[in-house]
């Protein structure tokens, strides 16, 4: 029986995914695994059973990704699972930020209770006017999951699309509209674009990366969209590139309070993702990555340990060692196994930055010395049973 929480919440449709040997826990108690979309877990206490945290959504930066690499906890994100639901608003977020829809709406709302409205429409609707997005061009810094579709679509609605993406996948790049400018510098982006979205990771180095230089290399009247993390832009810089017109509108979906409220911003409070379809996705890809890792070891979608697939586990025994990538592991594992006369059927080892994982069918089961002596190596992690 394995034990779960989930520490926010997560659709109906994911955690159905998980069988009659999973218990859901309100704690994190005795939990092998951890659900979350937002709660942030820099600061939490993890008890030494968890081996597995799965985020339902595409950024991990709530979670202490590479201390959880360091306890053997190995961290899975949905990529692409929610990456339509991000298309949609960012596409919605560059026509609200063409045109005063939100301006119209509300002075509607206003006028509501006069008899001649439809007349006062007619005369006011000009104060509402804007610009088309067709023929503009539009800058997409990244073009993974959610820049690729973003791409295709403002291409679809008539813009001109340039990407910068140094790190840009094969499949991304097969699921390009062949449209799609290649640009091989952000300075390009930057000096080109009438319209600007982010959609790149946040990390320890690309914190505040859309800063006053930036700012300075951008075409005046500029709109930046940012549906990917606020710490990704200055926004010291951003206010003044509003106040001296530079940039023209800002679209974001990260309320806090430098953007909440101020002329020339449309906030939204991180509705991305929030749509049915996304929800659902990102906790049924979540799901089946935990049951897959707690039933057979496989992972995929490990943002700190490598993929490794051995299949369905129906060996007589399955170990799954987590260790840091350093020379003479496997050496040590096998000679371990080895003097206690216990056979090796099939073994992957592949490694991922500073970590590595080892998983191992065996022909007979290994004793509780043996497993001992496995967890005792130096640099080994967690040794896990699977079977
Ligand atoms: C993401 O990183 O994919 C989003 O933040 C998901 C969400 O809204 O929870």
């Amino acid at each position: 029986m394995f034990q779960y929480t989930c520490l926010n919440p997560i659709a109906k449709k994911g955690t159905d995914i998980f069988g009659s040997d999973y218990k859901l826990s309100d704690t994190l108690e005795g939990c092998d695994a951890v659900l979350v979309r937002s709660a942030k877990m820099h600061d939490m206490e993890l008890p030494a059973s968890v081996c597995a945290i799965a985020r339902a959504g595409a950024g991990v930066n709530n979670i202490p990704v590479k201390e959880c690499a360091e306890k053997g906890i190995v961290v899975f994100n949905t990529p692409g699972a929610n990456a339509n639901g991000v298309k949609e608003l960012v596409i919605a977020g560059m026509l609200l930020a063409s045109r005063d829809i939100v301006g119209g709406i509300e002075w509607v709302e206003k006028e509501k209770d006069r008899e001649d409205i439809d007349k006062l429409a007619e005369k006011e609707k000009k104060k509402f006017a804007g610009c088309e997005i067709a023929g503009k061009k539009l800058g997409i810094i990244g073009l993974g999951a959610i820049g690729a579709l973003v791409a295709n679509a403002a291409s679809a609605l008539g813009m001109d699309v340039y990407g910068y993406d140094p790190f840009l996948s094969i499949d991304a790049a097969w699921n390009l509209s062949r449209t799609i400018h290649h640009s091989k510098t952000l300075d390009e982006i930057y000096t080109q674009c009438d319209y600007i979205t982010i959609h790149v990771p946040l990390t320890d180095d690309n914190k505040k990366m859309i800063n006053a230089d930036a700012f300075g290399k951008m075409k005046d009247g500029v709109v930046l969209l940012n549906f990917a993390r606020d710490l990704l832009v200055d926004e010291d810089a951003l206010i003044s590139a509003l106040s001296s017109g530079k940039v023209k509108k800002y679209v974001t979906d990260f309320a806090n309070p430098t953007v909440a409220g101020r002329e020339g911003i449309l906030v939204t409070p991180h509705l991305g993702a929030s749509t049915e379809e996304s929800e659902e996705n990102c906790a049924v890809m979540a799901a089946k990555e935990l049951r897959d890792f707690l039933e057979n070891g496989n992972i995929k979608n490990s943002v700190n340990f490598p993929n490794c697939d051995m299949g369905t586990c129906i060996s007589v025994g399955r170990i799954a060692v987590t260790h840091r990538n350093i020379p003479n592991m496997i050496s040590q594992v096998t000679q371990i196994l080895g003097g206690e006369g216990v056979n090796i059927a099939d073994l992957t080892n592949k490694g991922k930055g500073e970590f590595a994982y080892t998983l191992i069918d065996l022909e007979s089961t290994a004793s509780r010395e043996a497993l001992d002596a496995l967890a005792a190596i130096e640099g080994v992690t967690r040794v896990r049973v699977i079977k």
